[in-house]
């Protein structure tokens, strides 16, 4: 049984860079591509990310539209799709499992931002955002 822990640790070894993805790492990515693509690149803004999230736009159907309009004016709080279902918490102080599965997070980037804004967001807007979701505490 002495081995056991030698195991374990032989496992976790294994597994760690599989699941080695979560918000903050994501955000030294994008920093890393935000830099690549602009050496003038001054850092992401949880303030700017805040303005960005509550911001409404004319939607598709003529009524504003904001990321919080579904994720709710309050990320920690659980929101509401078009058809009426819970959509657990985005920040990832209120729910463990945001920011952490990157292809995820580029679906739902992909199909939010086009809702929303009628395009892709930019790495400056995602990284804003995402640095505002880590500050709400
Ligand atoms: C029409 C409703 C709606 C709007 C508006 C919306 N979202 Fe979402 N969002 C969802 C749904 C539904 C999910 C996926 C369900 C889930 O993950 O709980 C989601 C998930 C996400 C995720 C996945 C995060 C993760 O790690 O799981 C990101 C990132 C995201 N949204 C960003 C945005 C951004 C940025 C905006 C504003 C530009 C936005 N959303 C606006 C409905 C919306």
């Amino acid at each position: 049984m002495a081995d056991l822990p030698l195991l374990l640790l032989l496992l976790w070894a294994l597994a760690a860079p599989a699941l080695a993805a979560d918000p903050r790492s994501m955000l030294r990515e994008l920093e890393a591509q935000a830099r690549a693509a602009n050496p003038a690149f001054k850092g992401f803004s949880a303030e700017r990310g805040a303005a960005f999230y509550r911001s409404e736009r004319p939607g598709g159907d003529g009524k504003p539209v904001a990321c919080a309009s579904c994720h709710t004016p309050d990320p920690k709080a659980v929101g509401r799709t078009r058809a009426n279902k819970d959509i657990q918490p985005l920040a990832p102080g209120a729910n463990r499992e945001r920011f952490t599965d990157p292809a995820k997070v580029d679906k739902w980037f992909r199909r939010n931002c086009n809702d929303v804004l009628g395009r892709a967001c930019s790495v400056e807007e995602k990284g804003d955002f995402l640095a505002y979701l880590i500050s709400v505490k």
